[in-house]
């Protein structure tokens, strides 16, 4: 069912050091920092030949990782992201299987534009899944 590994996530408390810790120390191609208002975070996008990795720093009060960043405060990997061909038969397929999908269950619109559910870490080996239509 899943596809393509669409990128990594990891919460920085800078996203300017950690892009150079990207670019200058590891030599990869980082874009400009990008504030996704109404998801709370301020990105850069690092470019892999076959994946991405999105550096992710809190913006604002009410921003959904500040208390990831407050347990973790030199950061961490907060999830991966999948791709999907058709999200809402992913979800029954994984609800029938006794997964648990975070929220109202319905898919939102992701940082990319496209249809995003995330699953429950503790169903997933401790991690946060983020699955995207593609
Ligand atoms: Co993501």
């Amino acid at each position: 069912m899943i596809g393509r590994l669409n990128h990594v996530a990891i919460v920085v408390p800078d996203v300017e050091a950690a892009s150079k810790v990207y670019s200058s120390m590891l030599g990869a191609r980082v874009s400009k920092p990008l504030a996704l208002e109404s998801h709370g975070v301020r990105i850069v996008f690092v470019e892999l030949p076959n994946t991405k990795v999105e550096l992710m720093e809190p913006l604002g009060e009410a921003s959904p990782i500040a208390g990831f960043l407050e347990r973790n405060t030199s950061g961490g990997m907060h999830h991966v992201c999948y791709e999907v061909e058709d999200i809402e038969a992913a979800r029954d397929r994984l609800l029938a299987s006794g997964a648990r999908v975070l929220g109202d269950g319905k898919p939102s619109i992701g940082a990319h534009g496209k249809p995003v559910l995330f699953l429950h870490p503790k169903d997933f080996c401790g991690t946060l899944v983020e699955l995207e239509q593609v």
